[in-house]
């Protein structure tokens, strides 16, 4: 077993360990991929401004996201088919953040479905929506989070319709894998995940199988998925959802200004300035450089997030000192799920914390709620 120190460390094993086809579908962004490497190295750009002498003692990395306590400002993403990285993914990712104190958001697009992860979870997780055509499926899905008690609905807002990953089509992607002669192969050298998944009855979608007409095997459900994301979807539909959940409300995929002010006026709690991970707009600009801006134009009116190339704490840290009162991690949690299962994950967000704890500390800072730019070194970051 390799040691472990990095989030690189967890990427390199889950590659190993996940079948090809479901790896490939984490570690890849739309078309020439230019904007999911940006949010990676324009991270790397911003540089940190070392502080001594000060009393480093009795640090803390708590705070809070729409209201709710979190042990760091960093919440786990809503990521579709984790339950394919690993046997019953989505519940073993739900079980570490409960443990570490963050929030873990299910996807509409989970293995595992809303009911099964609350029976297996005490904490409140979040539910993700995709607005689909079938507005019926939509209020049972969000009755059901409510029923779940779900403690914050995350709406993405930049999936109308699909971009392309080039891999995905390479690979024939499909949940489970097709039996084809390269996928056998493939799954024959990954004997631990083949393994998990025989013990396994959860191997579909579990929030659409069942749930709606028609829909009841494989090949009904690739039909009704690939013709519902909703190119329709807009304001409007954002204010009658907001008013049939009627809890917490997260608005995911905001890059621009104006969508931003639109985002205040419709009386969402918080927005997340995401490109969706790099899997969208190929050549939007990378998330922490669209931060500042939103910052300055609404920060004082909506609380703002962000995801978009999170590896490590010093990432999370300069997130914060941009104005980001909560970071999501996409990715990082996922390649340690896929390396290493539910210890996986906690391993990813110990190294998160660990980081974001001592750069926060080598920045002269014991408290995460008093970051602000004056911790980053001046013209080396987006204003
Ligand atoms: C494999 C994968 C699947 C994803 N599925 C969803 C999804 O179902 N719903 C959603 O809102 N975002 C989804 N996202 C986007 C993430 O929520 C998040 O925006 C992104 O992963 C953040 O970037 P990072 O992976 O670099 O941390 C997905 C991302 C990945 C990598």
């Amino acid at each position: 077993m390799p040691v472990i120190t990095n989030i690189e460390d967890l990427r390199a094993l889950a590659e190993k360990r996940v079948p090809r086809m479901f790896y490939d579908y984490a570690d890849c962004g739309s078309w020439t991929e230019s904007t999911y490497r940006a949010n990676e190295s324009d991270f790397q750009r911003i540089k940190l401004r070392q502080r001594v002498a000060i009393n480093m003692e009795h640090r803390s990395t708590a705070s809070t996201m729409v209201g709710q306590t979190v042990a760091m400002p960093v919440a786990l993403a809503p990521v579709g088919s984790v339950g394919m990285q690993h046997a019953d993914g989505e519940i073993l990712v739900a079980r570490a953040a409960e443990a570490f104190g963050v929030p873990f958001t299910l996807s509409t697009m989970s293995i595992c479905s809303i009911e099964d992860v609350a029976a297996h979870t005490k904490a409140r997780f979040w539910f993700q929506l995709y607005v689909m055509r079938d507005r019926q499926f939509i209020e049972r899905l969000i009755d059901r989070a409510k029923a779940a008690n779900c403690g914050a609905l995350v709406l993405t807002l930049d999936l109308q319709i699909l971009a392309q990953r080039h891999k995905d089509l390479k690979n024939g992607l499909s949940v489970p894998p097709k039996p084809t002669l390269t996928n056998w192969i493939n799954l024959a050298t990954k004997p631990r995940w083949c393994l998990g998944m025989l013990g396994t009855q959860r191997r579909q979608f579990g929030n659409i199988v069942g749930h709606v007409g028609g829909v009841e095997d494989m090949s009904s459900l690739s039909q009704w998925t690939a013709s519902q994301f909703d190119p329709t979807l807009n304001w409007n539909d954002v204010e009658w959802i907001k008013k049939r959940w009627g809890g917490k409300l997260i608005l995911k995929g905001i890059q621009d200004v104006e969508d931003a002010r639109l985002a205040v006026s419709s009386g969402a709690d918080a927005l997340i300035v995401s490109n969706h991970g790099g899997r969208q707009l190929d050549g939007a600009e990378s998330s922490i450089r669209a931060l500042p801006a939103i910052v300055d134009a609404v920060g004082k009116e909506i609380e703002v997030h962000m995801d978009g190339g999170i590896r490590s704490g010093q990432d999370v840290l300069k997130a914060r000192a941009l104005g980001a009162r909560g970071t999501y991690i996409g990715r990082a949690y996922v390649y340690g799920l896929g390396a290493m299962g539910e210890a996986g994950v906690t391993k990813s967000l110990e190294i998160i914390r660990k980081e974001l704890d001592t750069t926060m500390a080598l920045c002269g800072r014991t408290d995460i709620d008093t970051i602000d730019k004056s911790i980053l070194l001046p013209g080396t970051y987006p204003a």
